[in-house]
């Protein structure tokens, strides 16, 4: 049996990266030992995390101006690594558009520091006079809120944007210098879980050392852009498979392919699910429904029936089709549908919630 797997993250890897993986694993191109067992110094690992630099620019069109780094510690950690990278005034508030569960744990994170937090929605978009950045994030990975791509326009143009794409980065194309400093975990839309993904604008570097607040040395960006994002052991394997997933994205037509075949999954589901609208409801507003977590409810007499989700789950479980439980916080069913999951894993899913509908 085929398994479908829709989990928010840890999350489904291309099928070719994984079959390189396994044929390099024991021997890495003839040198002898698996990438699990090479010394970060070593030139075999140094041209795999070149290379794997070197792509994810080119996914992404990363200027000069800006660097990439392989960092550790998940973007939960991000949280606090941009207020010390970015912040040299605690009297400066710090501004926050709240609109889902994980920008609400950011900024409680920087409360949390001390810092003078401003929160704020977006619709409201009210901002402090002169906040040290603004935060928000791109895709709400629980609730299933993704910013339009242009959300960025709406924000002062002064003020450095700060912005967690942990669960729709490379999954459209976007332009890089409208941000300061871009946060990922890699284990949803890039590759396996332990690498995290900060692009920073070079002019920021060096902020963190005139921060009055003293963080870990490991989350100096500036250190961490000097050292190669080798000041101490990077997670060499986690680089390496998300070297393997930029070498996939670039082969089979880069973001704008990806950015297609990702729309054409979300329209899929949401379009097969909206065929049924006394039995499939969705939480989120049409305009900031996300492409690469679809959250939605089963109803029963009009109201979300958590017995219908459980049958639901249940009966797709046995089709092949995994991890379809809504975050424990919210409930419901959630798909997540990143870069590595095939049309035709949304294709059954929603033939599947076809003839769940007509049971009802
Ligand atoms: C949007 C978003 N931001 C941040 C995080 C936290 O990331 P991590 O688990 O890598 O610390 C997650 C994790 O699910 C997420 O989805």
């Amino acid at each position: 049996m085929t398994v479908y797997n829709f989990s928010a993250g840890p999350a489904v890897l291309p099928k070719p990266v994984l079959e390189k993986v396994q044929a390099e694993l024991l021997n890495y191109q003839s040198c002898g030992c698996s990438v699990l067992e090479m010394s970060h110094r070593s030139p075999e690992f140094e041209g795999i995390l070149n290379k794997a630099e070197q792509d994810f620019r080119k996914i992404l069109s990363i200027p000069s101006d800006y660097a990439v780094l392989f960092m550790q510690g998940g973007c939960s950690t991000q949280f606090s690594a941009v207020v010390y990278n970015l912040v040299v005034d605690l009297d400066k508030p710090v501004d926050y558009i709240v609109t889902g569960a994980w920008s609400k744990k950011a900024k409680e994170e920087a409360a949390r520091l001390g810092l003078k937090v401003n929160a704020t929605t977006k619709e409201a978009l009210e901002f402090s006079k002169d906040p040290s950045f603004i935060y928000y994030c791109d895709n709400e990975t629980v609730h299933g809120v993704e910013m339009p791509v242009d959300f960025v326009d709406k924000l002062p143009k002064n003020i450095p944007i700060v912005c967690d794409m942990s669960s729709n980065f490379m999954s459209r194309p976007f332009d890089v210098t409208k941000y300061s400093v871009i946060i990922g975990g890699a284990q949803k839309n890039i590759g396996p879980a332990g690498l995290t993904l900060v692009i920073v604008k070079k002019d920021l570097l060096g902020k963190f050392a005139q921060c009055p607040l003293k963080g870990p040395l490991m989350l100096d960006y500036k250190l961490m852009a000097d050292q190669g994002s080798m000041y101490n052991t990077p997670p060499t394997f986690a680089i390496y498979v998300s070297g393997l997933c930029f070498e996939w994205v670039l082969a089979i037509g880069g973001i704008e392919k990806i950015a297609a075949l990702n729309k054409a999954k979300s329209q899929v589901l949401y379009e097969g699910l909206q065929k049924y609208p006394s039995v499939f409801s969705f939480p989120v507003e049409e305009a900031y429904r996300s492409r690469m977590n679809v959250p939605f409810r089963i109803l029963k007499d009009g109201k979300p029936n958590e017995e219908l989700e459980k049958d639901f789950i249940k009966g797709a479980e046995k089709l092949g089709m995994i991890c379809l439980a809504g975050h424990r916080s919210v409930g419901g069913i959630r798909a997540s549908l990143y870069n590595a999951l095939p049309i035709e894993a949304v294709e059954f899913l929603v033939q599947y919630a076809h003839s769940f509908a007509l049971k009802q």
